[in-house]
């Protein structure tokens, strides 16, 4: 494993019992105070895609906007917000997902890319891998091949990485 990868793991909080009582928060808020953790993160994901003949880079708000679009400004791809509902002005397109209780939805505008383009899609987080893979057959839809989708934590155990199928996806850290 790379020696990077401990930094960032250990930089990243654990805090009990938030948002309720039995979640473990894997707060990366913690990683981006710590300079050296922070860069080695996009670095990582640089060093993977900056040769993969990506021309888009898909981040899932709120904090996909976080590590999406340094990377996408050092591997040369554009950034292309995918947003939650009615926040973006133009005309867009929408796919909804399910939670715990009830759906959810993320929206991309329409036009901001085109079919055939190759995209990486990038969140800090997976869990039940619902954001994840509704933003991912947000992109097909629209004939988008999605090369890989990238986060900086996988929690093991609630079966995301299953939901995405047979596409591919890349963590730094693994959490429980
Ligand atoms: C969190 C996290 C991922 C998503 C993962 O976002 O940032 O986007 O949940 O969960 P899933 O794999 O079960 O779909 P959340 O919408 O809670 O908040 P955010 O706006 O702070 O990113
Ligand atoms: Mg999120």
């Amino acid at each position: 494993q790379d020696p990077r990868i401990a930094r960032i793991s250990s930089a990243i909080r654990v805090i009990p019992d938030f948002p309720k009582p039995g979640i473990m928060f894997q707060d990366i808020t913690t990683m981006l105070l710590d300079t050296k953790a922070f860069k080695d993160t996009i670095d990582l994901f640089v060093e993977r895609y900056r040769d993969k003949n990506i021309s888009v880079v898909a981040g899932v708000e709120a904090r996909g906007f976080i590590f999406g679009p340094p990377i996408a400004l050092a591997i040369g791809a554009k950034f292309v917000p995918m947003r939650k509902p009615n926040k973006l002005p133009g005309e867009v397109i929408s796919e909804e997902y399910s939670l715990e209780y009830g759906t959810d939805k993320i929206e991309m505008h329409v036009g901001a890319v085109e079919a055939g383009e190759r995209a990486l899609v990038i969140d800090d987080l997976i869990a039940t891998g619902g954001t994840l893979c509704a933003a991912v057959k947000l992109l097909e839809r629209v004939g988008v091949n999605v090369v890989e989708c990238a986060c900086v934590i996988e929690l093991l155990g609630l079966k995301g990485r299953e939901r995405l199928g047979d596409r591919p996806l890349f963590v730094l850290v693994n959490a429980t």
